[in-house]
């Protein structure tokens, strides 16, 4: 009996002993396996920094601003660009926007469009670079993304001084060959054939100074450094002035201009500039009129904004061309137009004067009944 107790307890106590021996081999492998899975993951996370490192350095490159916040606008992250341009420090990171950035318009273009997923802004100076700003939300995070525009920018600029010049130079020879044609004129005038050519010569020579003055109008609307002068102008002496210029031309078409204008109807708008519309628009009336038409001026006034129309009942102009004819030298039916003499530049010049006036203009037109042009411009306190 005593034999059995023994060969119990030694069999139990044997038990323990490899209970034990297993559970001490389990708790090496367990933490063994532990620190592996922590080395794995310290490598991993110094993989990760290593990339959002190369990924900033490399976004730090580029030329272009980023500015990454938090939902509630705490700054994540800002590239080299970014914080030069802003004046942000380095160590911003953290800090709600209108503490870390220094420039109060970004901050108040940040605040206007915190709650809303997308928003652009065309064209905005800051410092001496050409930004375009682009803010978005579509994720957790905001981003600011400022795409720098200078480079363009100076190639347009050069671009527009090299036509101005161009134009400029241009003026003084061109004159010298229109005073000798009209000297050779008076010479030859008896000479019918040697007539013919010097009257071909000198329409050539009319439509290049045409072409130079509408180049010279339009690298000076297209320039900063001509500001735009408003002042209240009085519609109906202006028209008049105008018609007065075109009045041969009216004559020749037997177009009747029906005036639509009240006496002392005004509006604001620089004096030069809306002359320079005006002009365009009546002269394609009469130009794109047929014999005998009608040219209706009209003048509305709606609660923000002035409008005045120019109508006319001529060709009309197919639907298919009316998104391009604000464009540079483009022209409906080529071999019509080039009879007329023009250049294709007038609606530019149109186009661009009243945008520098802060206004819009509008076409409306029906093949062979007729087109109207209508300028909506600001009405503003003096
Ligand atoms: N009132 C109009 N009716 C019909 N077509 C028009 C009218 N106004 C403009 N167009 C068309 O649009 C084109 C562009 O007009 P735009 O005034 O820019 O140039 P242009 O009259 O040919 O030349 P420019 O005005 O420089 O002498 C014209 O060639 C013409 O085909
Ligand atoms: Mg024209």
């Amino acid at each position: 009996m005593e034999g059995l107790y023994i060969g119990l307890i030694l069999f139990l106590f044997s038990l323990v002993v490899a209970f034990g021996f297993i559970a001490v081999k389990e708790k090496r492998r367990s933490l063994k396996l532990l620190s592996e899975l922590r080395k794995e993951r310290k490598k991993k996370k110094e993989k990760r920094e290593d990339r959002l490192k190369l990924l900033s350095r490399a976004l730090s490159l580029i030329r272009e601003g980023i500015v990454i916040m938090d939902p509630y606008g705490r700054i994540i992250f800002t590239n080299r660009f970014a914080r030069q341009l802003l004046d942000i420090d380095e160590n911003a990171t953290g800090k709600f926007f209108y503490q870390a950035i220094k420039n109060f318009d970004i901050v108040s273009l940040i605040n206007e469009a915190f709650n809303e997923k997308y928003r652009v802004w065309q064209e905005k100076k800051i410092k001496d670079n050409y930004v375009q700003i682009i803010f978005g939300s579509d994720m957790d995070e905001k981003v600011l993304l400022f795409i720098d525009l200078t480079p363009m920018k100076k190639y347009e600029n050069l671009k527009k001084d090299f036509i101005a010049n161009v134009s400029h130079e241009l003026k003084t020879p061109l004159a010298a060959m229109k005073l000798s044609l009209e000297t050779l004129e008076e010479e030859c005038k008896e000479n019918t054939r040697a007539m013919g050519f010097i009257n071909r010569a000198l329409e050539r020579v009319s439509y290049m100074e045409q072409l130079i003055e509408d180049l010279i109008t339009l690298s000076q609307l297209e320039s900063v450094k001509v500001k735009v002068r408003f002042e209240e102008v009085e519609l109906l002496p202006l028209v008049r002035e105008i018609l007065k210029g075109l009045s041969d031309f009216i004559l020749k078409k037997g177009i009747k201009i029906e005036l639509k204008l009240p006496e002392g109807a005004k509006v604001y708008a620089d004096r030069k500039m809306l002359y320079a519309v005006l002009k365009n628009l009546i002269d394609n009336a009469i130009k794109y009129n047929r014999e005998g038409g009608k040219v209706i001026i009209g003048f509305r006034e709606h609660r923000s904004e002035s409008e005045i129309s120019v109508c006319d009942t001529g060709y009309g102009i197919p639907k298919s061309h009316i998104p391009f004819i604000f464009e540079r030298f483009y022209r409906v039916e080529r071999s019509r137009s080039r009879k007329s003499g023009g250049t294709g530049l007038g609606l530019s010049i149109v186009k661009l004067a009243v945008n520098r006036m802060g206004g819009s203009v509008e076409v409306e037109s029906k093949e062979n009944e007729g087109t109207c042009f209508r300028v909506y411009l600001p009405k503003r306190k003096l």
